[in-house]
């Protein structure tokens, strides 16, 4: 039986284009679905670089203003893969227009720009995704099975790293193509919107709302070259950032991001410590988890590490056979494949607009406190 099309509609070419194309074009190889993605076009100022990701992934045209394709009656879904400071304008006028909405994180430059979005997305009564991929590589969601399922019973500690290390240079400007994550005005912050927003928004996935906390950010290198200005400017973004919290369910957490960890590229772990059993993850080893038990018996009791590839594993039946592991690519199919279960069922599927809110909320008390030395209050979103 022939599928029903969803247009798509992406805005940038980079990083994020690819990992997203990607997942466009393979989901219907692994998931059953309804619905499949086409290729409708590719959005990006520089027309020629967008024609040759074009040629290169399948996109059907090329638009070189957003404007445009939000405009094209052809697009159902406009997917936003451009910086931080893009997201809130694009996202606003394709509610408007009636598109589905998937949008990369951060959701927006801060908490009020992200409340706009949620309103007008909400408005529009328009399903609406943020690209949180990290709740699905299997493992992850693995854990949030056994949480749910009380296993781990009351959650005492929940400790997060995302550590990198290519910022350390002096000498590596900031500003543009390629280094608009080290230009405030595009990037909105740091680590702590780039990284911490991933920690933050898998541990309100997995042991719900944060209250408060206490942060500390440094700007090692104060100022770079911009490339845009070719002049040496004030660098506004944080390059390390470290806070404790405190959730509402009791428990106590730590978290710390830097690009200032020399030999770390991208050290995402995660720590549990429940009243019966701990869990670990570990980026670089992402088809692992590793669990405690303590009612194991105690003559084999230890740390275990599930290897996350059994057809029972969440979303590894898609896959190969037991055994044979996925990795980074899978998750954006898998949460494509969400997406438009969710939209045949009548169900969104998370993290929406309003997730990602709740996560802005965190990064703006995170940034407001490294200020003010103080503890500061989450602003809380109320669940739909
Ligand atoms: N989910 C994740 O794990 C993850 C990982 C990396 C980046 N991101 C997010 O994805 C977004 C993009 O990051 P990236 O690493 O792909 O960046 P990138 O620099 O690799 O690509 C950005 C793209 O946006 C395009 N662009 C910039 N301004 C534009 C405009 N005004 N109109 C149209 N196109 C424009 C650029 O030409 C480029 O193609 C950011 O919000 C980032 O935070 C998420």
């Amino acid at each position: 039986m022939s599928k029903k099309k969803l247009n798509v509609g992406i805005i940038g070419y980079g990083f994020m284009g690819r990992t997203h194309s990607n997942a466009f074009r393979k989901v219907n190889n692994f998931f059953d679905l309804e619905y499949e993605p086409v290729l409708k076009a590719v959005c990006a100022r520089d027309g020629a670089k967008a024609q040759a990701f074009a040629d290169q992934w399948g996109y059907e045209s090329v638009e070189t203003d957003w404007k445009k394709l939000i405009a094209r009656k052809d697009i159902d879904v406009v997917d936003i893969a451009s910086p931080n400071n893009t997201h809130a304008q694009i996202a606003m006028a394709a509610a408007a227009a009636g598109k589905m909405i998937l949008c990369e994180k951060p959701l927006a430059m801060n908490g009020p720009q992200a409340e706009e979005m949620v309103k007008a997305v909400e408005k529009a009564k328009i399903p609406n995704m943020v690209w949180y991929n990290y709740r699905r590589v299997p493992a992850v969601t693995l854990a949030k099975q056994l949480i749910d399922e009380g296993r781990l019973g009351r959650v005492f500690h929940y400790r997060a790293k995302f550590l990198q290390d290519w910022t350390i240079s002096k000498d590596l400007p900031q500003g543009g193509a390629a280094l608009w994550r080290l230009d405030v005005k595009v990037a909105g912050s740091g680590v702590t919107g780039d990284l911490l927003a991933h920690c933050i928004d898998t541990a309100m996935w997995l042991n719900g709302s944060i209250d408060k906390v206490t942060a500390m950010t440094e700007t090692f290198i104060k100022e770079r070259k911009h490339n845009l200005t070719g002049k040496v400017e004030k660098v506004g973004i944080d390059d390390a950032s470290a806070f404790l919290a405190r959730f509402s369910n009791g428990s106590l957490a730590t978290f710390e991001s830097t690009r200032y960890a020399r030999g770390h590229k991208a050290l995402y772990t995660f720590e549990i410590n429940g009243e019966h059993a701990s869990i670990f993850w570990d980026l670089h080893d992402l088809h692992r988890l590793q669990y405690f038990d303590h009612r194991d018996d105690g003559i084999v009791r230890g740390w275990r590490s599930l290897h996350i590839t059994d057809s029972d594993h969440p979303y590894m039946k898609h896959w190969w056979v037991p055994g044979l592991q996925i990795g980074y690519e899978h998750t954006f199919i898998h949460q494509v494949a969400d997406f438009i279960q969710g939209v045949q069922d009548g169900k969104p599927a998370g993290p929406t607009f309003r997730d990602g809110l709740a996560t802005d909320h965190v990064t703006d008390a995170v940034l407001k406190s490294a200020k003010s030395g103080r503890w500061e209050r989450v602003k809380q979103v109320r669940k739909k």
